[in-house]
């Protein structure tokens, strides 16, 4: 039988995930001082890989974590060392370990890389591609540079988890009555035919399907509009839907319990399309 145990690499050191111990030092631990990408895996290859490696490298520039090498190789090791097929890749780079001490000014630490895959035994998104998903809207009250990736999503995760607990999938987070984006997702609406998203701010992530669906609907002749979204307008959407890496596009169909638009999901199901087809290629 296949060995199902997954394969990382940690400071490009090949370890098995469930061996690998990390420092008490680490400043990930001790601060949330790391930044992070996830990648989908298609067909043995990394989706969009340059433009996660650019957004790696802005977010490693933005916390002045230095010193990493680039790292391409090691992704595709990884998902050769576990054989996938289809999945994910989750980077971490931690600005490395020292004695707790909030100042990291003249410390020359050397970052620790973690580069971990994941093969999907069933399709992550298929079930919720076919029904959406319900939310809540949350305050946001997360910090005040979203848009750099960091591993501190403490903020996201008591979101999703009051979500849960109210027993809807995902809560979208709003900031003075407008909308940001979604736990770990960006948020697309529709009205009359046009799709508008928020636009870039340090209040939320540039998301690398955003970016894309934002290029690809221009191509097909339908500009998505980046304006800022206040919270009432998702309550007159005809369609609201949300897009990461993992989820790729998911039509939204409730928003504290009242239902979006009449349940129209056309331009969801082309955002889904055109990322898949995409992803094919
Ligand atoms: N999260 N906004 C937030 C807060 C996110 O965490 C994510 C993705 C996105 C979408 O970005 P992208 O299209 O580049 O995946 C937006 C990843 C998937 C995660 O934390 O697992």
């Amino acid at each position: 039988m296949k060995d199902l145990r997954l394969k990382a690499i940690y400071n490009q050191t090949q370890v098995f995930l469930d061996e690998l111990m990390v420092p008490a030092n680490d400043r990930a631990y001790l601060f949330g001082d790391a930044v992070y990408e996830v990648l989908r895996v298609y067909h043995t290859k990394p989706f969009l890989l340059a433009e996660h490696m650019a957004r790696l490298a802005r977010s490693l520039d933005a916390m002045e974590i230095k010193g990493v090498s680039d790292i391409r190789a090691d992704i595709l090791s990884s998902i050769a060392l576990n054989e996938i097929e289809e999945g994910m890749v989750y980077v971490q780079i931690s600005r490395g370990n020292a004695p707790r001490n909030h100042s990291f000014y003249n410390q020359a630490l050397t970052p620790n890389i973690l580069i971990s895959a994941k093969p999907f035994l069933t399709h992550p998104t298929l079930k919720e591609a076919e029904c959406g998903i319900t939310v809540i809207t949350h305050e946001d009250f997360r910090w005040g540079r979203c848009d750099i990736k960091t591993v501190n999503l403490l903020a996201n995760c008591l979101a999703q988890s009051k979500a849960h607990s109210l027993g809807a999938d995902d809560a979208i987070f709003i900031r003075d009555g407008h909308v940001t984006e979604g736990s770990s997702s960006n948020v697309f609406l529709v009205k009359d035919g046009t799709i508008k998203t928020p636009p870039l701010s340090r209040h939320i992530l540039p998301g690398i399907r955003r970016q894309f669906l934002i290029n690809a609907f221009c191509a097909e002749g339908n500009p998505v509009i980046e304006q800022p979204i206040h919270e009432e307008e998702l309550f007159l959407a005809d369609e609201v839907f949300i897009t990461s890496t993992i989820k790729e596009a998911i039509s939204v169909t409730m928003i504290d319990n009242k239902p979006v638009g009449s349940g129209e999901r056309t331009i969801a199901t082309l955002a889904r399309k055109l990322i898949v087809d995409r992803a094919q290629l």
